[in-house]
């Protein structure tokens, strides 16, 4: 049995074709039912950096490449396109690298919170829909506890920023005091609640927020003292932003050109930055053709995100020492998982025969006592026991299928005794 993962993620692939990658969390269990069309267990991650599928391939399944046409169907380019862009590691590879994801080291903004409960929410939806087996629930439980270790023994997420932060920061880096500068922010998920009390700390004071429940754009809007909108009625709001963040779940545009062209010449000339997290993005990338509009997406956000990484360059090592360790917890547990079904066929099979040659020498015997009988029984279990050791601990420390497949053959064991 083996893992892999393929992936594509912010290091790999541009915004314009992750975002076609992308599965939104309302998607999920569609696009898991879509992936059982492939392969029986998998799990699907993927957030605004990444979308990666997660599978175990067993001997009777031939599911190598499961994820990659997974990924190919939703992207849509051709497959000789798309290896360009998609990653793929088995085995003890797949553990370290999700280890590092969840830890937040192979995030855009490094050490943040956000993917620790996007796996949570990942693993949770794979178990719903009956695709995470057991190696698959193990991996990902390991991989949330060790992303919680690092960050509890680690300064990697200490003051941690998110994308949210950073688009926030890029704000004020762009346009200087914030204070005085009116921000409209579409969305009030996860990612729009941090945008705006972030911008609430850093001193707006004047938030409008748009969102497609009205009456979460009201909640949102109630806690900051701000004033919501519904996503109907935001002509007006546009013509008076200095600066929007769009941050909402939504699959099509938001903001087309047309209508942003229509907002400008309302505007006069005043200028409009635009900083659009969303992915898919929620901004028709024509509309920065749009003399006046200053348009950003999350891939450049970079530049502040590198800043950050290179100011916690140290707890990095630190944070690698810790992974180091937990992979190996994890490759003894997953040792023992690979041969626990041949282990458990092979004492069986050790204790038919011994049951066999018992009972059948009992017969021969003249009658004995209770304790007798007792004394044998246990004195068979004894050998038995004792010739097995070394053959069971060989398999628990060498758990490679083709001395899997030798301890099978030796012993004549069933052939499907497979994890
Ligand atoms: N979470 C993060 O850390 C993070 C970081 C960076 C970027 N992002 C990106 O930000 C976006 C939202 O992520 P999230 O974590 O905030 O998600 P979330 O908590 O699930 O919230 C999704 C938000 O998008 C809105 N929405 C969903 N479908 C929509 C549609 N068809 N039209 C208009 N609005 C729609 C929802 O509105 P309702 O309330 O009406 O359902 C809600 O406000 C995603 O594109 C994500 O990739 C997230």
């Amino acid at each position: 049995m083996k893992l892999r993962v393929t992936g594509i993620n912010h290091q790999t692939a541009p915004v314009k074709i992750r975002e076609k990658a992308a599965v939104s969390p309302e998607k999920l269990p569609v696009a898991l039912a879509n992936l059982q069309n492939y392969v029986p267990h998998g799990i699907i991650l993927s957030t605004c950096n990444r979308t990666e599928i997660y599978t175990v391939e067993s001997d009777a399944a031939d599911v190598k490449k499961a994820g990659l046409s997974f990924l190919h169907e939703k992207v849509g380019i051709h497959e000789d396109n798309l290896n360009n862009y998609i990653y793929q590691f088995k085995e003890k590879k797949v553990v370290e690298h999700l280890f590092r994801v969840v830890s937040g080291l192979e995030s855009m903004v490094l050490g943040e919170y956000e993917i620790l409960g996007q796996a949570r929410f990942a693993l949770e939806k794979a178990e719903n829909c009956g695709m995470a087996n057991l190696p698959l629930r193990q991996l990902f439980n390991c991989a949330i506890g060790t992303g919680r270790k690092v960050r509890s023994e680690t300064g990697i997420s200490r003051n941690a920023l998110s994308v949210s932060s950073v688009a926030v920061d890029f704000a004020a880096d762009i346009l200087g005091d914030l204070s005085n500068c009116k921000m409209l922010i579409i969305g009030t998920g996860q990612a729009g609640k941090l945008v705006a009390r972030i911008a609430e700390e850093r001193g707006m004071r004047d938030i409008t927020i748009a969102s497609r429940t009205q009456e979460r754009a009201s909640q949102l809007a109630g806690i900051l003292q701000g004033r919501p909108v519904s996503l109907e009625h935001l002509h007006d709001e546009l013509q008076r932003a200095d600066i929007i963040i769009t941050c909402a779940g939504a699959p099509h545009w938001l903001l087309g050109k047309t209508a942003m062209q229509n907002v400008m010449q309302h505007r006069h000339k005043t200028p409009l930055v635009i900083i659009d997290i969303a992915l898919p993005r929620n901004v028709e990338p024509e509309v920065a053709e749009i003399a006046g509009i200053h348009l950003y997406n999350i891939d450049d956000l970079n530049r502040i995100s590198d800043k950050n990484r290179q100011q916690r360059e140290f707890e990095i090592l630190h944070a690698e020492n810790i992974i180091r360790r937990e992979i190996e917890e994890f490759s003894t547990w997953w040792q023992q998982f690979q041969v626990r079904p041949v282990v458990s066929a092979l004492m069986s099979r050790a204790e038919q025969i011994r049951l066999n040659q018992f009972n059948r020498t009992l017969k021969k015997l003249p009658q004995l006592t209770d304790e007798q009988v007792e004394s044998l029984d246990a004195m068979t279990r004894s050998i038995v026991n004792k010739i097995l050791k070394d053959p069971v601990q060989y398999l628990k420390t060498n758990e490679s299928s083709d001395q899997i497949k030798a301890v099978k053959e030796i012993f004549k064991l069933e052939a499907d005794s497979r994890p």
